[in-house]
């Protein structure tokens, strides 16, 4: 069985970013961190079954708001309550402003291997803009102090797409940061969320031809400076690829702790509550998850398929069949066939692929899989 991964929800931001959903409050001093690592402990201590597990994805929210004191602890908590690859890849996301490189240095030695911070844009402007609490400058000097912290492994966000946005802006930004010493960088095209600051009032955003040159950009720059583009928004360098987030992508088993974190067991997803006060009620009853969505078989199918396809090796059809029974994929074939004759999708070496204008529109694509599941 491929070894679990483990994500945990760390729900504290210093401020709220005008464009972010994630689940975090703001008003999380020290003693409420406190609080919630307790609480964490114990719902480590008591959904632990003793499998293994390769990956472990501390994401926020703002983890680097924690003390490496308190991210050992969890980390010890989690390897007395699964067994832990001893070369499992452990990630921490870091807000550039949140972190000194004695902090960093901390972390690495807690146990994280792998460091991702939120850039979003090296305009101190739109920085701004995005209610981002550090400039262009601190995220830079964040990423060399993490260097010297001893991270080998290191991921920068981008958001493309933002309100002003032009490609000269766009390209000058990205080109930066791929020439910074980081394997892995992940470029988000902007998504306007309901219940954000941006949800409420939307700002003027670059039309949509203008977002899908920023994206061709963005593909063409990576593979020059030698990044792959593995996923719909994900670029590595060779072998760099984050393994947590492959899990996702592959549709195999991880557990996920804390509140607002969501898990996937035997094709069933779960969700913790998007509430401090829900996580800590769920003390006494052994933190049962308040959502669970069980799909039925043909649903579940569906979402394996979009979920392998947003990986530009795509879907490996032997290995879809052999999950799902011989001649699984035939039920997609006639909303995947008109992809195909348009050049959108292809097939080749035994998998099933997006081309680069099946990417232009993946949504579509998506919504014809599932209209089909
Ligand atoms: C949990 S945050 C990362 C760590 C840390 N909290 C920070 O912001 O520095 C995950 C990433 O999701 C991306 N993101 C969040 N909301 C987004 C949105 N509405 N559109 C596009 N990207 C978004 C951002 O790039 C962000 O860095
Ligand atoms: S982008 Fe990061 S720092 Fe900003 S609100 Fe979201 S989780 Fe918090």
């Amino acid at each position: 069985m491929t070894p679990l991964g483990l994500y945990l929800h760390i729900p504290f931001c210093e401020i709220k970013c005008g464009y972010c959903d994630f689940y975090s409050v703001t008003n999380g001093r020290g003693d409420a961190r406190a609080e919630y690592v307790a609480a964490l402990l114990e719902e480590i201590r008591a959904k632990g079954d003793g499998r293994p597990a390769d990956t472990v994805f501390l994401g926020g929210g703002t983890p680097s708001l924690l003390d490496p004191a308190q991210v050992a602890v969890i980390l010890n908590a989690l390897r007395a309550a699964w067994v832990l690859a001893p070369d499992a890849e452990i990630t921490l996301e870091a807000n550039p402003e949140t972190v000194t490189e004695e902090k960093l240095r901390g972390f690495r030695e807690a146990g994280a291997n792998r460091i991702s911070f939120g850039v979003q844009s090296l305009d101190d402007a739109q920085l701004k803009a995005l209610g981002r609490i550090h400039s262009a400058d601190r995220a830079r000097r964040a990423i060399e102090e993490a260097r010297r912290a001893g991270f080998a492994r290191i991921n920068a966000d981008l958001i493309f797409g933002l309100p002003g946005h032009t490609l000269d802006r766009w390209r000058r930004d990205l080109g930066e940061v791929l020439a910074w010493p980081v394997d892995h960088v992940s470029a988000y095209e902007l998504s306007i969320e309901d219940d954000t600051a941006f949800g409420r009032r939307p700002p003027t955003l670059p039309g949509e031809e203008a977002v899908a040159t920023m994206w061709e950009a963005a593909m063409d720059d990576a593979a020059a400076a030698g990044f792959a583009h593995y996923e719909v928004s994900n670029y590595a360098r060779p072998g760099a690829e984050c393994r947590h987030n492959l899990k996702y992508w592959l549709d195999t088993d991880w557990v996920g702790l804390g509140a607002s974190a969501w898990g996937l067991a035997a094709g069933v997803r779960y969700g913790n509550p998007r509430s401090l006060a829900k996580y800590y009620a769920g003390r006494m009853t052994g933190f049962p998850p308040e959502k669970t969505d069980e799909l039925p078989r043909d649903g579940q199918m569906a979402e394996t398929l979009v979920l392998n396809l947003r990986l530009r090796a795509g879907c490996e059809t032997a290995g879809f069949e052999a999950r799902y029974g011989p001649g699984s994929l035939n039920r997609f074939a006639p909303v995947l066939a008109p992809h195909e004759e348009a050049g959108r999708v292809e097939r080749h070496a035994g998998r099933l692929a997006l081309t680069r204008a099946g990417l232009m529109v993946a949504n579509s694509i998506w919504g014809d899989v599932y209209s089909a599941g």
